[in-house]
């Protein structure tokens, strides 16, 4: 199945289970102010899964475009990307766990025709500080699942990340519980980053293993948290049933709720046997479009090209939901990924405006299931390839100043120059300086920030002159 398909078989199958298909949220979260974007399924349901009622009933599911700006600096590999779908299903005080557990494994296994072999999975240790208990039920869960199909069921205590990356995977093992770093799931990441307020609890994530070959040696041994590369993550099941107190407690919520989040393009990079997932449907005709526009293959220039991919990719959608660039908040995540998209391209030798002849195919890959794509594309090209033509001014008189540089040390100072009199972003700077192998001065933040606050202590004073010096002037 490509990632289409996966979707959209995935919306088909929870509706046939009783679930009512409910609109995805906007990238800019309405009324919410506590995250720029989007970041996970469950954001637009929040007083939902506190106890309020939804409209659409108790079962619901969709898919949710995600923009997680914070690991702009993770696009690369072959896993992370700024901008993903999720596919989501919530029981809101319904089902729980073994309906959760069965129904996904069901859905991979059975209807996307995943090996159930290659399926790890782990569950949340319990946190006596807190009076949580281990998660044995989900565990013995699980090991009946796998135990039906005639395949390995042995459960293991790991504890940490860290704990895991000495320890790794022993025969027969498939069931791991790990602590609150790993397997408890709120807005904060663990258990202890869980926010005030927000609905938390155990959760019990699913894993695909791609083999031990892909197991990068210098993370340690492999197991399904290790960030090493034979385990991905494709799945997430949130047990919600807890509330964190202003004194930092937890209590149990009146109803006991599932959210779960799945990864659509790791799901669809697994069912095409690929640990890439820029190998799928979704993102791969991207990459073809970049190697015929530079002539360079993916091979040979794979980071650059999946960080062009994506960061286009999630700039047209983000201009779908009306985001423009701009240099505050979600314009300015906006403009730096196009910025970026811009810059690695001149590296690929794609020196003249591009984005007209990318972000169409991009367009049409979504137009057909998302209405709002189809409806805004032309006006969506014209946004980005309006900021596309005034960023390449800026950068080419930007390039031209740094390369003066050559054979000198790059100080805080003249990035800070860089940017004023050209307009050139200081990330740019300093990524471009180590690119072009211009010496970069170590404490040349420090040395930014200084000429930037005496650069506005000068235009305060120029302001205030020229406040008393007018007529009528507002008092400074
Ligand atoms: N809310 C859970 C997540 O984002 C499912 O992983």
């Amino acid at each position: 199945m490509d990632a289409h398909e996966i979707r959209n078989s995935y919306l088909a199958f929870l509706e046939k289970n009783g679930h009512t298909v409910i609109d995805r949220a906007p990238l800019v979260p309405r009324g919410d102010t506590s995250t720029l974007f989007n970041g996970s399924g469950m954001q637009s349901l929040l007083p939902y899964l506190l106890g309020d009622e939804h409209p659409a009933g108790k079962r619901l599911t969709d898919s949710q475009p995600c923009v997680r700006a914070q690991d702009i600096d993770d696009v690369g590999d072959n896993r992370h990307t700024t901008f993903f779908e999720m596919l989501g299903n919530w029981s809101l005080g319904d089902y729980f766990k073994e309906t959760q557990i069965r129904q996904f494994f069901t859905f991979l296994v059975d209807v996307v025709g995943l090996d159930p072999s290659k399926i790890y999975v782990t569950c949340f240790i319990g946190d006596a500080a807190n009076g949580i208990p281990r998660d044995d039920e989900a565990a013995s869960i699980w090991a009946t699942v796998f135990g039906e199909r005639g395949i390995s069921n042995g459960i293991a205590e790991i504890g940490s990340q860290a704990d895991g990356d000495a320890r790794g995977v022993k025969p027969g093992e498939r069931i791991f519980f790990y602590d609150g770093g790993e397997n408890w799931w709120s807005r904060g990441g663990s258990l202890e980053g869980t926010p005030i307020g927000d609905p938390c609890g155990p959760d019990s994530e699913v894993f695909y293993d791609f083999g031990p070959d892909k197991q990068d040696a210098s993370y340690g041994l492999a197991h399904p948290a290790s960030d090493g590369g034979q385990f991905m993550e494709i799945g997430n099941q949130v047990f919600m049933q807890y509330r964190r107190l202003d004194d930092g407690s937890f209590e149990e919520l009146a109803r006991r709720n599932v959210d779960f989040g799945g990864g659509l393009e790791r799901i669809a990079a697994a069912s095409v046997g690929s640990d890439d997932v820029f190998r799928i449907s979704l993102l791969w005709p991207i990459i073809e479009t970049l190697q015929t526009l530079s002539g360079r293959t993916y091979e040979d220039e794979t980071a650059s090209m999946r960080i062009i991919a994506d960061h286009l990719r999630g700039a047209t959608f983000l201009a779908v939901d009306g985001v423009r660039p701009s240099n505050k908040e979600q314009g300015y995540v906006m403009r730096r990924l196009l910025r970026r998209a811009i810059r690695l391209a001149l590296s690929l030798g794609i020196s003249e405006n591009f984005f007209a002849g990318v972000v169409p195919v991009i367009a049409d890959l979504y137009a057909s299931d998302y209405p709002e794509v189809a409806a805004s594309r032309d006006e969506v090209i014209a946004v980005l390839v309006k900021e596309e033509n005034s960023f390449r001014r800026t950068l080419e008189g930007g390039l031209a100043a740094l390369a003066l540089y050559e054979g000198q040390t790059l100080t805080g100072v003249d990035v800070f120059r860089l940017s004023d009199t050209h307009g050139f972003p200081k990330e740019l700077s300093v990524e471009e300086a180590y690119r072009l192998g211009i010496d970069v001065a170590p404490d040349w933040e420090a040395s930014f920030a200084e000429a930037l606050e005496e650069q506005r202590a000068r235009s305060r004073g120029a302001t205030r002159l020229g406040a008393a010096g007018l007529p009528g002037g507002a008092p400074a």
